[in-house]
């Protein structure tokens, strides 16, 4: 498959000194397909968040490889175009509608992919949805709670009761979960949502890894540093630093699914994991002065001026679409 450039955001970065230093920091992917092929040929490989950035990216890669993939997330006409492209490229690719906040969607997910095509190989929890707004913003949004904590902990939950039984009973099976070293770094303001939602998820994931590994069924997490992605573009000052493009993340995916280590991060997850256990009190200090002075993303304040006039405990698949469509805050 032809590499695809990086657009919008991504190309702020796209300095050979910013690939140097992303490459440095890692984690760093497969760079052939033919260990992917090997893995994934005639497989069905599940892949949530396949709509944009990250999982489109992955998508694409291990459809080059083989893979039977099943792309799913709500922007429907966006996977349609992802699965047109896949196929008249010679890939396989599934379309399906999937929204991780509605226990019915993931429900039907499960049942249609398992009807349609059997068992899944290998599942790869990406869709996430981010969130860094403060506090205060959100006392009238109850749909932050449902959008973060849908998207990142109790829908991939969902979804991996749905799918873990049949790999069990096969005795193969590798899942993926797509988490964020910010979940190893000292605790941030304004991303409570974000974060208590992931890192909610990754506790759960392991526990389950650890059992399921007796069954042949393997996890590994992908701690994801900085991503260039529309999930990170709206905070400005990310777009300056150096991070991996949504095809390096697709060549990290494969690798965990090639070589299934437990755990891939960049250069410094586990060491800002010590550290951050170590030093918790100044830290808290220190990044309660730091994020006093950073203000919010221009779409929360908008919300600010323009007060909400939603139902208080009502989420519409509308609304919360045109939320992710800017995404993180
Ligand atoms: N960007 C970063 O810097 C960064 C860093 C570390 C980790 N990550 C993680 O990387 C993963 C991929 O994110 P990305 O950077 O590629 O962001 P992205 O381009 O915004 O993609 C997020 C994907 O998740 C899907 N999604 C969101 N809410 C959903 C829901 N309720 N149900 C189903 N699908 C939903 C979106 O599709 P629809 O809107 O069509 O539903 C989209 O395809 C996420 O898990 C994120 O937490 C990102």
């Amino acid at each position: 498959m032809s590499e695809v450039l990086p657009t919008g955001p991504s190309r702020i970065v796209e300095t050979r000194f910013a690939r140097a230093v992303a490459w440095a920091i890692g984690p760093r992917g497969l760079r052939s397909q033919t260990a992917l092929r090997r893995e994934v040929e005639g497989k069905v490989v599940v892949i949530t968040g396949a709509s944009f950035g990250v999982g489109e990216a992955t998508a694409r890669w291990f459809a080059a490889a083989g893979a039977r993939v099943v792309i799913a997330a709500r922007s429907m006409d966006r996977l349609l175009e992802v699965a047109e492209e896949i196929n008249a490229a010679g890939g396989d690719a599934y379309p399906y509608r999937l929204d991780l906040t509605d226990e019915q969607s993931v429900t039907e997910f499960a049942a249609a992919v398992r009807y349609d095509l059997g068992e899944v190989d290998v599942l790869i929890h990406n869709a996430g949805k981010s969130l860094r707004r403060s506090i205060h913003l959100s006392y009238d949004r109850p749909k932050d709670i449902a959008a973060t904590s849908g998207a990142n902990y109790l829908g991939p939950m969902r979804l991996t009761l749905a799918l873990l039984p049949g790999m069990r009973a096969r005795g193969s099976g590798h899942i993926v979960n797509v988490s964020t070293v910010g979940v190893m770094f000292p605790n941030a303001p304004k991303w409570g949502f974000y974060l208590s939602s992931k890192l909610a998820f990754d506790w759960w994931m392991r526990a389950v890894g650890m059992e399921a590994r007796a069954d042949g069924v393997t996890l590994t997490t992908f701690y994801g540093g900085l991503l260039h992605t529309r999930m990170s573009a709206p905070s400005r000052w990310m777009r300056v630093l150096p991070g991996q493009t949504p095809q390096d993340a697709a060549r990290v995916l494969a690798k965990a699914v090639v070589r299934k280590p437990r755990t891939m991060t960049p250069l410094y997850g586990f060491p800002s994991a010590v550290f951050a256990t170590v030093f918790r009190l100044p830290l808290e200090v220190l990044m309660e002065r730091i994020f006093r002075n950073l203000g919010d993303t221009e779409a929360s304040l908008s919300r600010l001026r323009q007060p909400s006039v939603e139902p208080k405990f009502t989420i519409t698949a509308g609304d919360d679409q045109a939320e992710v469509s800017t995404n993180a805050r």
